[in-house]
């Protein structure tokens, strides 16, 4: 089928999924892990997705990274065995459903500040094996994490005297570039924990725009969610090329109301709001000069005075998210799409798992 003839049977505005493309982006992460002598455990925040996750572990990872409790929930009950929590998990009603988790699987969770500890404590303190723990260390990104490595070696020994905790090694979620801060971030944790008498097993560290600095702090493990689908922000980031991106959200121009605007039935409910500090809400690649100017929840308003040509009304043109993960979390389903044309639903099984 002709490039537009399949599109223009889409029941838009839909996101798309090539799987070659899909393929192709897991084995690279494992690729590049293997070379790093890393252990890959990707994030499934981007595709939230029992299939995908499979793949990636049928592709090498070992084990898989969730940020929300639900969602290794979800995942634990679809049978993933080695699960990894990047997140404080805090609050009464999460911790009966934390300790059941932990009795299933070989869990493991950070925390960078004692309330969590104690939380994690008071609800494995009877478990059968302790719960291991990291410590989450803000290496330069200033969102959670101990801001020193005195501050991280003092919460690992916490943890450490913790009932039902174990203390496990360190979590870093590096700002993208250099890893120098991040590594002596860790070397000088690992010197001051080994004068305390603990062992740092883990190191895990991830992003994809830090792909190519794998291994560079020191990192045991490696979280990559973001290139599987990749999108507009990793291609400014230099990490893909537009023939690296798997997702993009097909959607039909429903009107023309005036010279130079088009309107799509795309809108933040199907691309979000994420600017990412682009000055428009997506790029449509085979219309580049286009500008998606404004969004409302249904409508994408698009600037096409600088076009050459101009989608006409009915067509269904793709649009390339500036950040993919928060568009999994739109739709109950993606199509995938093969080499040979044929396209399925895939349910996004962790959509709106936020607890
Ligand atoms: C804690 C943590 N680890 C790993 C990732 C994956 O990063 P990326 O999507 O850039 O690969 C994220 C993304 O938000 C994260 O928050």
């Amino acid at each position: 089928m002709a490039e537009s003839d399949w599109q223009a049977q889409l029941d838009t505005p839909v996101p798309v999924v090539d799987m070659a493309t899909v393929r192709a982006n897991i084995r690279a992460l494992q690729d590049d892990c293997d070379r790093a002598g890393v252990t890959n455990r990707p994030h499934i925040k981007t595709h939230k997705s029992i299939m995908l996750a499979r793949l990636q572990i049928e592709h090498g990872a070992r084990g898989i990274t969730c940020q929300k409790l639900a969602e290794a929930e979800l995942m634990a009950r679809a049978g993933f065995d080695d699960i990894l929590i990047s997140y404080n998990i805090i609050g009464r009603p999460k911790m009966p459903r934390l300790a059941e988790l932990h009795e299933k699987v070989d869990l493991r969770v950070v925390s960078d500040n004692e309330t969590v500890v104690d939380g994690l404590s008071a609800a494995v303190a009877t478990a059968s094996r302790p719960l291991k723990v990291l410590v989450e260390c803000d290496t330069g990104r200033q969102r959670c994490g101990v801001p020193s490595p005195a501050a991280a070696a003092e919460l690992a020994e916490r943890i450490n005297s913790a009932p039902g905790l174990t203390f496990d090694g360190l979590m870093l979620y590096p700002p993208s570039g250099p890893t120098g801060d991040s590594a002596r971030f860790v070397t000088k944790t690992r010197e001051l924990c080994a004068q305390k008498g603990l062992q740092v097993t883990t190191v895990s560290a991830g992003g994809t725009p830090n792909r190519p600095h794998i291994g560079g702090c020191g990192e045991t493990e490696y979280r990559a969610g973001t290139c599987i689908y990749n999108d507009r922000q990793m291609i400014r980031d230099g990490v893909a090329d537009l023939s690296d991106c798997a997702l993009f959200v097909y959607t039909s121009v429903i009107g023309h109301p005036q010279p130079g605007r088009i309107m799509l039935d795309a809108g933040s409910k199907a691309l979000s709001s994420d600017l990412l500090s682009f000055d428009d809400f997506g790029f449509l690649p085979d219309y580049p000069e286009a500008r998606i100017y404004e969004f409302n929840e249904e409508h994408g308003f698009v600037d096409v005075s600088r076009c050459t040509s101009v989608p006409a009304i009915g067509e269904v043109v793709r649009v390339l998210p500036n950040h993919v993960c928060p568009v999994s979390n739109l739709f109950d389903q993606v199509l995938l799409r093969e080499a040979d044309g044929t396209l399925r639903p895939l349910r996004v099984d962790a959509r709106g798992m936020c607890t």
